[in-house]
């Protein structure tokens, strides 16, 4: 659901609840990303991202409220003032560091490739010249356009990663690209599809972070805060073991 008029929020219909000083800042996620960001059948937020910003904002003193927000132009809502805070497995990048505030990384991750098990495909070179599925404007493209060049036709661009994978499952690709984290998730929730994922030694070491308008210090530093704390007290590890631990 979007976010329309909420004249009506329950949450916030209580009215003299005295005492309560808490900030709520609006939180942008494009839920198709699991295991990091998702929603559930019955329109639930679920993922990693989901509780790691719960946590941070309990721990930060402020509140939250998730709206679920297409990726393409995801950030851009944090300066039209639509969003306070963008959680989306945010890869930190110099580019984006120009335009935005990044919240102190919380996260690692690598980009990692899917194929079909019978693919030949053995190193990200291999994908010189095939046909290859991203998600727009995501450090995925980014690696796959320089590899394949801006005006390659083999770059299959997609709104969303599900939507990439469908393709990979179409046989409309050879191959996606994404992060290591969603990649092996898929791959594992598919077993009866026959994929596998092929890692490169070449990919950079990329981190996540929340992303807020740049200058916006005062929240920044309750997000930091707020990280800071959930990694000092194991809730951030507790989170972690919940979905990435064994
Ligand atoms: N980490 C990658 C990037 O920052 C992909 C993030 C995509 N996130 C999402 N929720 N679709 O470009």
């Amino acid at each position: 659901a979007a976010c329309g008029s909420k004249q009506n929020a329950e949450s916030e219909s209580t009215g003299a609840s005295g005492g309560d000083s808490q900030k709520e800042y609006l939180v942008g996620t494009d839920a198709s990303y699991a295991p990091f960001e998702s929603m559930t059948a019955d329109n639930q937020f679920v993922g990693f991202d989901m509780e790691i910003v719960q946590a941070i904002a309990d721990k930060g003193g402020f509140k939250i409220k998730l709206i679920n927000t297409p990726w393409e132009g995801i950030f851009a809502t944090l300066n039209s003032g639509d969003r306070d805070i963008i959680i989306s497995a945010v890869t930190i990048t110099e580019e984006r560091l120009k335009e935005y505030d990044f919240s102190d990384p919380y996260f690692d991750a690598k980009q990692s490739i899917a194929v079909p098990k019978t693919s030949s495909v053995q190193k990200f070179d291999d994908l010189k010249d095939k046909v290859v599925g991203v998600q727009t404007g995501t450090t995925g493209d980014e690696v796959v356009t320089k590899l394949l060049g801006a005006d390659s036709g083999n770059i299959k661009r997609l709104e969303t990663t599900p939507l990439a994978l469908k393709e990979l499952e179409n046989g409309g690709v050879d191959a996606v690209v994404a992060d290591n984290g969603v990649v092996n998730n898929y791959v594992k929730n598919n077993s009866d599809k026959g994929f596998k994922t092929v890692d490169d030694a070449s990919f950079a070491k990329e981190s996540y972070g929340l992303v807020t308008k740049k200058g916006n210090k005062e929240l920044l530093d309750k997000i930091n805060a707020g990280l800071k704390a959930i990694k000092e007290d194991g809730t951030y590890d507790t989170i972690y073991q919940k979905y990435f631990g064994e």
